[in-house]
């Protein structure tokens, strides 16, 4: 495999794309054909936001080829799990749901058992599946999914089983059909695959070298959306800070995020993840600059220690963290800051992992994704010497969630009293509504008769702060 090479030529060409609309088509065929109605899908994606935008482009294509939706496995005539792999713990919960599903095809002889995602382009993994699950028909990894279409025929028709799981620098389909999970909400994707190889993570192994959709396909995609009435966007990349660098033209990710600002249209940006090696302060000048770039910057720093975060390769240390995060607050007064931290990493010190303390409390996150270490094989972290234990780790864990928890309470705290401007999502319950304000933060607040606000901007007055979420009542 090529490490460090961002791919130039990665676009899937419009040929084969067309040789898979004809597939499509050849897959609705044999489908009305063996079922009266319309087969049901079940589709379940883990993961990250990048999975679940693969998710909604899969169902897209299931959609074009003739299948419809159910939430309920009991009912599906195509089960299909796109996984994650980025703990040990995500996986063991995909084999627990495979096996529990092997009974379901005494019922129903017609149903294909599928899985897809990252897990599945690990080697080890898919023969495990060739080897110990043989009711499951199709196994396809993260760089084949324009060729569903293609890979469901083939199970269709010979009834044999289809595993196409090939190492690949990593491809970009454009124009695959969308189905997407809700309307005021969207995922935007705008790169893929990681060159960062941090030395604890399989995303580099799984999804490829580094990539990026031209500007003008993620423009595209963001007026279908903001045409369909959707309010906040989110902008996908593992790494999107080092936005465009695939590219031949003049663009950047700050250039691209000023792009999307000057669109017509009321909605709100939001990007992740971005990574401090790569944010510059002219991303957050930009952001600070953007009206409708969320105040909301999710920066993970996964260690407070200069000597574990160079063992994790992250390129950047703890005082460089600490000096995006301040300019971050001097542009952007109020900013909410959230990150991802990793607790226990191989040969990690109680007295390092204080360093994530210390860090924590300075920065004052919003909140965090913690993480106990999990070893995954292939990567370097996973050779590396891991002397303390899990109960050890786990006692570390806790201290860093209560302090989150404190910081988080004293935060919203602070709330109570203050308007924000929320985009209402849903109801929490009957009668309750909610949303998240610009910083990422959840709000409840009680329907008002004769204010319709589901899936409009409202104004929102915060009456009680409770730790991770705030309760308030419409203000106007
Ligand atoms: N590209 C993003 C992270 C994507 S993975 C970034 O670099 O910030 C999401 C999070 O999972 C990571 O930030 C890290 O905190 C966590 N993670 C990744 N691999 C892990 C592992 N092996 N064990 C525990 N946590 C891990
Ligand atoms: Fe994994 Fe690091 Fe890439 Fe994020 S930047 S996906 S943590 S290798
Ligand atoms: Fe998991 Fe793959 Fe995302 S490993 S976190 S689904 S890129």
């Amino acid at each position: 495999m090529n490490t460090n090479k961002p791919s130039k030529n990665c676009f899937v060409p419009l040929d084969e794309l067309e040789k898979q609309r004809e597939y499509s088509s050849l897959v609705g065929s044999v489908l009305s054909a063996r079922f009266t109605g319309k087969p049901l899908a079940f589709v379940h994606t883990y993961g990250c936001q990048g999975n679940v935008a693969d998710g909604e482009r899969i169902k897209g294509l299931l959609q074009s080829a003739g299948y419809g939706f159910t939430e309920d496995v009991n009912k599906a005539d195509l089960i299909l799990y796109n996984t994650c792999a980025i703990r040990e713990h995500a996986e063991d919960r995909i084999y627990g749901n495979v096996g529990a599903i092997k009974k379901l095809k005494k019922s129903n002889p017609n149903l294909i058992i599928a899985l897809c995602g990252c897990m599945m382009q690990q080697q080890r993994v898919a023969d495990k599946i060739k080897k110990s699950y043989p009711f499951v028909d199709l196994v396809f990894g993260t760089h084949v999914i324009h060729k569903i279409p293609e890979l469901l025929y083939r199970v269709l028709c010979t009834g044999k089983r289809v595993f196409e799981c090939n190492d690949s620098d990593g491809v970009i389909a454009e124009n695959l059909p969308v189905r997407r999970d809700g309307t005021v909400k969207g995922w935007l994707p705008i790169m893929y695959g990681c060159n960062n190889f941090c030395s604890y993570c399989i995303v580099p192994y799984v999804r490829g070298r580094e990539r990026s959709r031209k500007p003008e396909d993620i423009i595209k995609e963001a007026k279908e959306l903001i045409a369909m009435g959707c309010k906040d966007i989110t902008l996908l990349g593992q790494n999107v800070n080092s936005y465009g660098k695939n590219l031949d033209c003049d663009i950047n990710f700050s250039k691209l995020l000023q792009q999307i600002n000057d669109l017509e249209g009321d909605f709100i940006i939001r990007f992740m993840t971005s990574h401090p090696k790569d944010c510059t302060k002219e991303l957050l000048d930009t952001m600070a600059r953007c009206d409708k770039v969320a105040k909301h910057l999710h920066l993970p720093f996964q260690s407070g220690n200069n000597r574990v975060l160079h063992e994790m390769n992250r390129g950047y240390t703890r005082e460089q963290y600490l000096e995006l995060a301040r300019y971050a607050r001097q542009v952007m007064p109020g900013l909410s800051m959230t990150s991802d931290v990793i607790v226990g990493f191989p040969g990690e010190t109680y007295e390092e992992f204080c360093d994530t303390l210390t860090l924590i409390d300075e920065v004052r996150f919003t909140s965090l994704y913690t993480f106990i270490f999990s070893s995954r094989p292939g990567t370097k972290a996973a050779s590396m010497p891991d002397p303390v234990s899990r109960e050890e780790k786990g006692v570390w864990f806790k201290e860093l969630t209560d302090l989150q928890e404190k910081i988080a309470g004293e935060r919203t705290a602070k709330m109570k009293g203050e308007t924000f401007t929320v985009l209402c999502e849903g109801y929490a319950k009957e009668g309750i509504l909610n949303g998240r304000t610009q910083g990422n933060i959840m709000i409840e607040f009680p329907e008002v008769e004769g204010k319709d606000v589901l899936g409009k901007f409202c104004k929102v007055k915060v009456t009680e702060p409770l730790t991770w979420i705030v309760r308030g009542e419409l203000a106007e």
